[in-house]
């Protein structure tokens, strides 16, 4: 999977004990061994702190554990992107080449989206805006939900809403097949921990297994 050049955005559904939060800890730490701290910059929301330590600090912009600090890690990080959006005497040749800003490529990652909330007060909305110039900016959201609620909840979520529209990466763990469809055209289904339908443009959807090691689980506290 490769955020950088294909859809940007990645939206994690699978019920508790589907392996969330194991799948992010996988694909962090696959994308700190691959990239620098100047490359790469990750912003996390994750109000149980279950990925506490996982980011290297030189690879580690913000970590927010509740909404007040969260809204202020968005507010800083929404000044920072609006900077980068392309002014208007932009030349083709300049927007390809992404020569108007400098600087790491921002991951914002949110586990337990639903303890976020995705209604008008959510605090990750300043972010909706961005969404459509993820690449030109540099900015890509990765984001852990249950799926339960999910047909009640997602008609009022807009961030959800648009990252779907755009035809964001999904990965669509264990939960009930009645939520309904939560991306491209897939919905949930009772699977064990870590199996789940990964949607890329790139590639057909298909069935994967994460892969999981208990060192993931301890490497971020050793750290
Ligand atoms: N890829 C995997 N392969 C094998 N087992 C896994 C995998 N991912 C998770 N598990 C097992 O499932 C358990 C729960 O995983 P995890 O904590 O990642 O789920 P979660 O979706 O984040 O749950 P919660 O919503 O409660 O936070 C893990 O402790 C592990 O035992
Ligand atoms: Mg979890």
């Amino acid at each position: 999977m490769d955020l950088a050049t294909d859809e940007s955005h990645l939206l994690v559904f699978g019920d508790s004990g589907s392996g969330k939060t194991s799948f992010l800890r996988t694909w962090i730490s696959a994308m700190v061994s691959r990239r620098s701290g100047w490359e790469v910059r990750f912003v996390v929301a994750d109000y149980r702190r279950s990925l506490l330590g996982q980011v290297p600090d030189e690879h580690l912009g913000a970590y927010a554990a509740d909404s007040e600090a969260l809204k202020v890690y968005v507010e800083q990080v929404s000044a920072k992107l609006r900077e980068r959006l392309p002014p208007s005497t932009i030349t083709p040749r300049e927007l390809a080449a992404r020569t108007w800003w400098e600087g790491p490529d921002i991951y914002l990652v949110v586990d337990d989206y639903d303890l976020v909330g995705g209604g008008p007060q959510s605090p990750l909305r300043p972010f909706v805006e961005f969404l459509p110039h993820a690449r030109d900016i540099g900015f890509h959201i990765v984001l852990a939900r249950r799926v339960a609620g999910s047909s009640r909840t997602l008609m009022t979520d807009l961030l959800v809403a648009r990252m779907q529209e755009m035809g964001s990466a999904g990965l669509v763990l264990s939960g009930d097949r009645r939520e309904g469809v939560l991306v491209g055209d897939q919905r949930a289904a009772v699977r064990p921990p870590g199996r789940g339908v990964l949607v890329t443009r790139r590639a057909p959807t298909e069935l994967i297994q994460v892969a999981f090691t208990e060192d993931l689980m301890t490497s971020g506290a050793a750290r």
